[in-house]
């Protein structure tokens, strides 16, 4: 295999070594030893349209000719404000403004800081904490690490992080409080009125949430009720409800966001991932006019990053939400998501591995178990989730490995392939898949494997080769 040299300079997460990339091309990789890989989870979640689309490849051409960069503060410019109208016209009323930034921490962190700025312009000095869930992924950034819950990513950090109250995600494979739904009552939305309450609703300014779980909960679908409870919470006692859409967002979930799933109406969206869909670094925030505009009375946003809004970024997001909205994207990725959910849940039948299938569109996910009777995890020393993983690459098929209980145990994978996958590709993936199920519970039979429940081991020495 052609790698890295040893002597190179670059480093990142972990001291792992991976192949060297000749070429991407629709859902495939090459490396340049000529393997080809499917991308069975768009990168990081993020290549919604896929690799090397022309029309994204024309548009960067011809912007190139014009004008590149040039800053916000200077000059206003063509495909930033056409972007914006759009995304507010592709929107659920209530989200009347955009403001840009290049990524999905910077859109968390923008997110928070402009509901802080909201409340002091109405004088509410008090309300500055932000509540989220256990587990949860918000972004690496100290702002957004605060509001995350994933062990591992938070450990080291955690004396520079700002205390944030969190309440439990709906986790109803594991659920916090050993109930069931929905004789549950829906007891872990109702821990946020709880926690508001704790906290002292004047220090309260929001809850954040993914509106289904990316990679620290694996594609966690929360009941259908779920959000109906949270948002009256929310009004109930004058907070704001952020919806992190960075993973969820443009088309992902077989809705071009996933709020719409229950008409959920939220008052700030994060995004990025497949907004520009890794063809340039893109993210932006979503809020209604009645809070910008109070915002901008109350003397401004005093925030902000320099590659923000630029002419090429908006550009490529341009392209990028055309491909999606007129090739219908989001309709093919709820179509070819059912198709892939029935397949994942087939291979349950024959891999008693498999604990749950969760998930919704093309965020999808698999969830392993020592034990489906008691549903005990693996040993953390048997780091299943990167066997699966490592196992998957070999045969060919890129998926993304996280531990699902809060990071310290647990193991599952997320299977998000581009969401222009046809149903004779999802039926390759799905082969590829096969084989990986059959080679890892093969070697799980040689090494005779024991459930991992009494062991959970919290130290970090478990979690190398976790990236995030
Ligand atoms: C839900 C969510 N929010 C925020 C982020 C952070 O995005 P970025 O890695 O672009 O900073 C991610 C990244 O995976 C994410 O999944």
């Amino acid at each position: 295999m052609n790698r890295i040299a040893a002597a190179n300079p670059l480093f990142y997460q972990t001291s792992a070594e991976t192949p060297m990339v000749a070429k991407a091309e629709g859902i495939y990789i090459w490396d340049e030893d000529g393997r080809k890989y499917i991308d069975g989870c768009s990168g990081a979640i993020i290549c919604n349209i896929g690799h090397g689309d022309p029309g994204v490849l024309a548009a960067i051409n011809e912007q190139a000719k014009s004008a590149f960069f040039t800053y916000r503060t200077q000059f206003e410019n063509r495909p930033a404000v056409k972007l914006a109208q759009k995304l507010v016209d592709l929107s659920t009323p209530g989200l009347d403004r955009v403001f840009y930034v290049s990524g999905g921490s910077e859109a968390v962190e923008s997110a928070i800081k402009l509901c802080r700025s909201y409340f002091c312009s109405k004088g509410e000095h008090g309300r500055h904490l932000i509540i989220s869930r256990t587990p949860s992924y918000h972004g690496s950034t100290l702002g957004a690490l605060a509001l995350t819950a994933y062990a591992p990513l938070e450990i080291p950090y955690r004396p520079m992080l700002k205390a944030s109250p969190k309440i439990p995600a709906p986790y109803c494979y594991r659920c916090h409080y050993q109930l069931t739904y929905p004789q549950c009552n829906l007891a872990c939305a109702k821990a946020l009125e709880t926690a508001i309450n704790e906290q002292g609703p004047e220090n309260v300014a929001a809850f954040i949430a993914e509106p289904i779980g990316g990679a620290s909960t694996g594609a966690l679908v929360p009941p259908e009720d779920y959000f109906a409870v949270i948002r009256d919470i929310c009004n109930r006692y004058g907070i704001l409800l952020i919806l992190d859409e960075v993973m969820t967002g443009f088309g992902r979930t077989g809705r071009l966001f996933a709020y719409e799933h229950w008409n959920l109406r939220p008052d700030i969206i994060a995004l990025s991932k497949g907004m520009a869909s890794g063809y340039y670094p893109l993210g932006a925030v979503m809020a209604g006019n009645e809070l910008v505009e109070s915002v901008l009375a109350g003397g401004g946003f005093p925030h902000g990053h320099t590659y923000a809004g630029n002419p090429m970024a908006c550009a490529v997001g341009l392209a990028v939400l055309n491909r999606i909205v007129d090739d219908q994207l989001a309709e093919n990725a709820a179509e070819t998501g059912r198709q892939l959910l029935s397949g994942l849940r087939q291979l349950a039948g024959h891999y008693p591995i498999i604990g749950e299938v969760r998930g919704r569109g093309l965020l999808t996910a698999l969830e392993f178990v020592a034990d489906r009777e008691s549903r005990a995890p693996f040993a953390n020393s048997d780091q299943i989730f990167n066997l699966v993983t490592r196992e998957a690459f070999s045969r060919g098929l890129i998926i993304y490995p996280r531990k699902s209980i809060n990071g310290l145990a647990g193991d599952h994978v997320l299977i998000a392939p581009p969401l222009i996958i046809s149903a004779a590709q999802v039926d390759e993936m799905l082969e590829r898949l096969n084989e990986t199920l059959a080679a890892v519970t093969r070697l799980l039979a040689d090494k005779t494997i024991h459930p991992g429940n009494q062991h959970h081991r919290t130290d970090q020495s478990t979690h190398k080769g976790e990236t995030q």
